[in-house]
């Protein structure tokens, strides 16, 4: 972690892969420097927060710092601002990170100082996945590209990307095979369609009024609807917790709540026994069981015996949990990018919701295999779930953040 801290304000996820500050890999990131500074996981969400866009959105990409090893860098995106940044968001961790960090700090006075100053940062956040992601209020917000989801080349998604057209988009080069493998990569065709997006919402200067209505990839993902499902939660808690004063807000995170809580079951797919994505645009689920539907149980809204039997049955298959893909599914691939490997971040989470829901056994199982892996294979930005080989980037700050935060209270 301190080789990839730049500047003692915000870490890097990897040096060369990603060598900028990434949205949710910064809050667990946050998580693991509060293990043994709480004073520098303040200033990595200070420094994420300074970047939120003044209506609301936190960037998944803040581009501190020129390097040419990656792409698209922000000659591509062209968000105009003093520190340039990707114009997507990803998952909203935040406020989750900072409650848990709150509750667990030793310096009281600085965890009350910083929280305080973070609650209105995070309501705003909360308030432009609601407002602008949900402008119709159903409970369910939308992504409009496979990057904010997190789970980037996730199946889920192959089917709405092929509807993306391709045409006319500037030829670009890849930096990420000189980094990695390809076999554990997106493809150039998918590759495609993510810059075709890109130049689609570039053209229309990020309005997301205008993307709400003419972007051609909109999907509600379970992962995400359940992230910020869990973080308004945990904001409504800190906000009570620090007796924050203003009830108007509390009012409104707790309506997000109810609203949310009744959308999940649109959900819920009987034939996969799974919580699945929603493609906005058809009106259908996508029927995909991913590791984004154990995440109900950090949530607060999973099917307990229906998602534990299925729980179990991948536990059987593979000898790491959790797959980001069903074993059973033709389109697991044990190596490649999301449809198969274990990523710890998500481990985290399902393991702490499992915790709360009393599945004891089943969280240690998914903490225990986390603490092998990093453990036994080292700090690598996923694993292969049948023989635990570490795979992507390696020296990953969040694997290391996750085994600060977590996981190694669960090695054998
Ligand atoms: C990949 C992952 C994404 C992560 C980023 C940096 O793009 O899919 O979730 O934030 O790498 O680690």
């Amino acid at each position: 972690m301190r080789d990839n801290s730049r500047g003692g304000r915000y870490t890097i996820p990897s040096a060369r892969l990603y060598p900028f500050q990434w949205n949710w890999d910064s809050c667990f990131c946050a998580l693991g420097w509060a293990a043994f500074d709480e004073a520098r996981a303040w200033k990595e969400l200070e420094t994420l927060f300074a970047h939120q866009w003044p209506g609301g959105m936190v960037p998944h990409i803040i581009f501190h710092e020129h390097h040419d090893s990656y792409f698209p860098g922000p000659a591509v995106w062209q968000v105009k601002r003093d520190v340039p940044t990707s114009g997507i968001t990803q998952p909203p961790v935040a406020a989750s990170i900072v409650r848990a960090i709150y509750e667990r700090a030793t310096d009281r006075e600085t965890a009350e100082r910083m929280a305080r100053a973070m609650i209105p940062k995070l309501f705003l956040n909360h308030q432009w996945w609601h407002g602008q992601r949900d402008p119709d209020g159903t409970g369910l917000v939308a992504v409009y590209h496979p990057w904010e989801t997190g789970r980037d080349n996730s199946p889920e998604w192959d089917a709405a990307l092929k509807t993306v057209s391709k045409e006319g988009i500037a030829p670009y080069q890849r930096r990420d095979l000189d980094h990695v493998q390809a076999a554990c990569r997106p493809s150039h065709d998918d590759y495609d369609r993510y810059v075709a997006l890109v130049e689609l919402f570039r053209r229309h200067d990020y309005d997301q009024g205008i993307l709400y209505r003419l972007t051609p990839f909109k999907i509600a993902d379970a992962g995400i609807n359940f992230i910020l499902l869990r973080a308004n939660r945990d904001l409504l808690r800190l906000m009570d917790e620090i007796k924050y004063p203003d009830s108007a807000l509390r009012a409104d995170v707790a309506a997000w709540i109810a609203r949310q809580e009744k959308a999940a079951a649109l959900l819920w797919d009987d034939g996969t026994q799974s919580y699945c994505s929603r493609d906005l645009l058809t009106g259908r689920n996508i029927a995909a069981s991913t590791s984004a539907s154990f995440l109900s149980f950090y949530a607060g809204v999973a099917k307990k015996d229906e998602q534990i039997r299925v729980l179990e049955r991948w536990g059987g298959d593979a000898e790491f949990m959790v797959p980001s893909l069903d074993p059973a599914d033709p389109r697991f691939d044990r190596k490649r990018y999301w449809r198969g490997p274990v990523w710890v971040v998500v481990n985290f989470m399902i393991g702490r919701g499992l915790k709360e829901y009393g599945c004891e056994e089943q969280a240690r199982r998914v903490g225990r295999d986390t603490a092998r892996l990093i453990a036994e294979k080292s700090f690598c930005e996923y694993f292969d779930p049948l023989d635990g080989e570490g795979l992507g980037g390696n020296r990953f700050s969040w694997t290391a953040a996750v085994w600060l935060a977590w996981a190694r209270d669960y090695y054998p």
